[in-house]
């Protein structure tokens, strides 16, 4: 059976990593971040101390840049391993020096142009859940399910919060809220591609429910549009 293509898209802190992951591993599809795209650039363009307004240069660093997400041996959450030119920045790309980078580096259309292509390329046999902000509205418009996840900022900070306490990371509340804001902001107010949800997307409030709720409705829309496991 032909899998279909799952677009999870939704503001930072929804849950759409561990929806996405989930759905994933009960269809047996292929999990994709996208957002791991955008923070991989955005390390690449740090280190090579590139100015986060500059377009072209950014750009043709996206270009040149070769990003491969691939499914970690063993590991049941279906977490992903990122490889920078063959080198895995899987963790490095999760602190929120490099979140605050990538949504500036997302702003710009040359940037997003080059990803969406391998997105594109990435997903077009199906089988596949994507998650970012524009799947269901840029990256696959016609995607069979599309699922815009939202919750309130608080919550939204709070996971983020509690994520980066496990790690280890001393960070507090108030300046996580801050930050989720500050994103939002510049995801859905940017001029290419913002955060909006796609017409046709479903919209699921997280706020008050479980993840594997949420996963459990996503299966069961998946399976209406036709899409059982995937053989
Ligand atoms: O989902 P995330 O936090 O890992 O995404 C990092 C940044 O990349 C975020 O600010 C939004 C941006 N992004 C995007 O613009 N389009 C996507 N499809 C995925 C992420």
């Amino acid at each position: 059976m032909k899998g279909l293509i799952i677009a999870i898209d939704g503001p930072v802190g929804s849950g759409k990593s561990t929806l996405a992951r989930r759905v994933a591993a009960l269809l047996g599809y292929t999990y994709l971040d996208t957002g791991a795209m955008y923070r991989s650039v955005a390390l690449k363009a740090q280190r090579r101390g590139l100015p986060l307004d500059s377009g072209d240069k950014l750009s043709a660093l996206a270009s040149e840049t070769r990003i491969d997400l691939r499914q970690m041996d063993g590991a049941a959450d279906g977490t992903q391993q990122v490889l920078l030119d063959g080198e895995d920045v899987t963790a490095m790309i999760r602190t929120s020096e490099v979140a605050q980078a990538a949504s500036k580096v997302a702003m710009v259309p040359g940037v997003r142009k080059v990803l969406v292509a391998e997105q594109r390329r990435a997903g077009e046999k199906g089988g596949v859940v994507m998650e970012g902000r524009d799947i269901g509205s840029v990256v696959f418009p016609d995607a069979q399910l599309k699922i815009f996840l939202t919750a309130s900022p608080e919550i939204r900070a709070e996971r983020r919060w509690r994520e980066h306490q496990q790690k280890g990371d001393a960070i507090d509340l108030a300046r996580t809220l801050g930050e989720v804001h500050e994103r939002d902001q510049r995801d859905r107010e940017r001029a290419s591609s913002p955060l909006v949800r796609a017409e046709d997307a479903v919209v699921v409030d997280s706020t008050a429910m479980e993840s594997e709720e949420v996963a459990r409705l996503v299966v069961l829309l998946a399976k209406e549009q036709g899409g059982g496991r995937a053989t």
